[in-house]
Order: C-alpha cells, then structure tokens, then sequence
C-alpha cells in the first residue's frame, strides 16, 4: 500500500474535481445526500444515515419540522436578513453549528480537517467528536476558527482527562458532554449489513464487501490514499498509544457519563464552557442548570441511540420555558435538513442549533467543498426564509408570531 501512495494521492486529486463538480449542482441538503450515496459503498453510507432500531425517532425528528406551518407578513422588503449570533463570545455567521459526527475520517481522507475548514470559512463554530480520526492540534490548526470538543468517558477517567487537557492546550473554547451513550444504540439495519464484519471479521468475511467496494472505486481509492482504517487519534491509552478502530460499544458500555462525572471534569476543563449534550426532558435540563453548566443540546443523537423517544423539536418547546432566566443557552440538533427547519427551531426558542448528518453528507460528497456548500445551503434558505416570513432579525423570531398553532398545523404526531 505504501508504494500505491503517490497513485492514490493522484487520482484522489482528479476525484476531488470530479465530486466538486456534482457538489457544484446541489440545490439542497439532500442533493448532497444523494451524491454523497453515489460515491460511497452502502455500508458506509449506512453507518451516516442510520439510526437505531425501527428508525422511528430518525423519522419523527424530520417529519416534526415538516408538520409546522409560517404564519408570514407579506408586503415587506427587507434591506438586509440579520443571522448574526453570538455564542460564548464567539461571532457566528449563521445559528447553525456543527455538531460531533466521529468517524469523518472514513467517508473522506482527513476528514475531520477538511470539514472544520469549510465550518470556519462558513462563518460557524466546529464540534470535534471524541471519535475523530486526526489529532486535535491538527484538526484546530485547520480550523483557526472556534471549535468546541466533545467528550464520552472512553477508556475511563484517566483518558478523558488526557483529551480534556490536550483540548485546552489546543484551544478549544468549549467542552460538550454528550451523556446519551449508556449502551451504544441497536443500529440494527447496519448491523444486518454485516458493519462489525467490517472491523472484527476475518478475510475470507471481509471478501463478502469486494462487489460493493468495486463499485464504488473511487472512494476505495480515496480511502487508501489516506492510510485505510483509521484510529481514534484522540483517545491515549495507558500505553501510550491511541486507540484502534475497534468495538466502540464495548467500550461505550464500560464508560457511561453521569452527573457525578461533572465536578472533575469542571476542575480539569477550568473555567470555559461546559454544553452538556443528550437532554431530553425538562428534568434533565433543569439538573444541568443545577449544576451550573453553560449550555445544553435538545438531543436524541439524531435518532441514533433510545429510538421511539420524542423529536427534538417538542422536547425543545418544553425545556425553553422551564430554562427561562437561568442564562443557561438551550441548542437543538435532530432532523435539521434545511434552513427553513432551522428558522422553525429559532421560533421556539432555541438558541441555535446543530447539524450532524446535513455536514456530514457534504463531506461525503466532496469533502471540505461539499461541507461548504452545505452551509451555503443553509445559509441562502434560513435567509430566503426570514425574508418570506417579513422577518429582519433571527432574533426577533417567535412561535407566537411567525407560527400557526390552527389545527391543520397542530396536527402534530
Ligand atoms: C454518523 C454520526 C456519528 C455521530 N457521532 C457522534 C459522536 O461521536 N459524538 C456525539 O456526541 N454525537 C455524535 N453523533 C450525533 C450528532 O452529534 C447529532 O446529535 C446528530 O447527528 C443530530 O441529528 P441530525 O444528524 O439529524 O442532524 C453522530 C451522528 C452521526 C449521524
């Protein structure tokens, strides 16, 4: 494989030239998903849509955006749609945030760098997931913008303080605690695929991919040309050593974050912001604020982890009215395809949301060109939005007054 490298190296080159060009005539975020599943073989295509289970929480994230309806002022012309936000003294271009997707690293060579290049030039702040596959430093050199890391306890405590304090020294000006992973989620559509096959099975069970593989070439090639599987970069083991791409179940059952993980992780991560990823009730939200963190992310994990558990969307407008005045930030992800479910998210008090699948199919398609259009997607339709709606500022938004709450609208799931 080594002495393939220049090969590789070369026809990833004229690759890249050839998905910019698809990623060129994308209209939406599906657009790109669409290219995105041309490039890349179905069992890693299905390792980025997929969600747990029946898939029943994957769906509802989506169709509960879809199921809200504007209510618009028309006759007005606005000189210019405000989408400025600030988020942690940071100024962000848009209120769309990237949210930690792992494993970048696989859909694209250097994945996690080339995605948090585009995030910056996109005006937005890049969330690094535990489970990147390139060194923190070098994914923050590539940035020069803000990025925020996301932590699990992989390994247990001793590595996470490792990754806490090499994301200090890297300058990653928030922590985010996801705390939804007691058990990795069942992905059972994957699973019937044969994924684990792909990481634990021997050569002969591996050979079972070779037709899919063929035919998706050039993601082969561009997947070679990046040294083939990856490894957790970011989580050093005790000797030393980062750790392989293995089961990460396995380990996400040895390593559940809890409240009382809070405190240490407080001492060792100092006085920036801490984001606490996973809530799903207003209890939940109401702990987090007990326990003085900055910021929280309406999650179900995309539909990834407990499925048949509520779209994030009504969980959202619980948990806004019950954090009212406690100056803790309330973000959103889940089921945010477009710019318009973004606005809808805005109207019902969310301070911003995340995307993970939206980016991570840019990536796909065309890597760091492809996460850009992404943005420049949403960007065009939170804006197209905000203009249709007669809205100048996403901070004027309301669900009282640019939603319908008649029943045809409320005719929710
Ligand atoms: C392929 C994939 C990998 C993910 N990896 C992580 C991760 O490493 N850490 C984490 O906290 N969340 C992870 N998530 C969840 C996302 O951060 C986010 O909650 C979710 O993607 C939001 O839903 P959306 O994809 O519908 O936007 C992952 C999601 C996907 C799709």
């Amino acid at each position: 494989m080594f002495l393939l490298k220049p090969y590789l190296g070369s026809t990833h080159a004229r690759a890249e030239k050839y998905w910019a060009r698809k990623v060129e005539r994308c209209v939406t975020v599906d657009h790109l998903r669409q290219v995105m599943e041309r490039r890349v073989p179905p069992i890693v295509r299905e390792y980025y849509r997929g969600g747990a289970d029946d898939e029943i929480t994957l769906r509802d994230n989506i169709e509960a955006f879809r199921r809200e309806r504007f209510k618009p002022r028309s006759g007005v012309q606005l000189e210019a749609v405000e989408m400025h936000t600030e988020i942690f003294g940071d100024e962000i271009d848009l209120p769309v945030i990237a949210a930690p997707v792992g494993s970048l690293r696989m859909i694209w060579p250097r994945g996690e760098e080339a995605a948090a290049k585009a995030i910056k030039q996109s005006g937005s702040i890049c969330t690094v997931s535990n489970f990147a596959g390139t060194d923190l430093e070098e994914i923050r050199a590539a940035s020069n913008g803000p990025c925020w890391f996301q932590l699990y306890m992989i390994g247990g405590e001793q590595v996470a303080v490792r990754s806490i304090m090499r994301a200090r020294h890297a300058g990653y000006s928030a922590l985010v605690l996801t705390i939804d992973t007691a058990v990795p989620g069942n992905r059972a559509h994957h699973e019937s695929m044969g994924a684990s096959l792909t990481i634990g099975g021997t050569l002969i069970q591996k050979l079972r991919f070779a037709p899919q593989m063929w035919r998706h070439l050039s993601w082969l090639q561009s997947y070679y040309s990046d040294g083939g599987m990856m490894e957790f970069r970011n989580v050093i083991l005790d000797d030393g050593r980062p750790m392989p791409y293995t089961d990460i179940g396995t380990q996400l059952r040895a390593s559940a974050v809890t409240w009382e993980h809070l405190p240490r992780i407080r001492e060792h991560w100092g006085s920036r912001p801490i984001i606490i990823k996973g809530v799903q009730c207003v209890e939940d939200a109401c702990l987090a604020a007990e326990h003085g963190v900055d910021a929280i992310v309406v999650s179900n994990h995309g539909g990834r982890q407990l499925d048949r558990v509520y779209p994030t969307l009504y969980i959202l407008r619980e948990i806004v009215p019950a954090l009212k005045g406690s100056g803790v930030k309330v973000f959103l992800d889940g089921g945010i395809r477009s710019g318009t479910d973004a606005v809808i998210a805005l109207a019902h008090g969310a301070d911003a949301v995340l995307i993970g699948r939206a980016y991570a199919y840019g990536l796909g398609a065309g890597g760091e060109t492809g996460v850009r259009k992404a943005f420049t997607i949403l960007k065009k339709e939170i804006e197209d939005t905000m203009r249709l709606l007669g809205c100048r500022s996403i901070h004027d938004l309301q669900a009282d007054t640019h939603l319908r709450t008649h029943p045809f609208a409320a005719n929710r799931l």
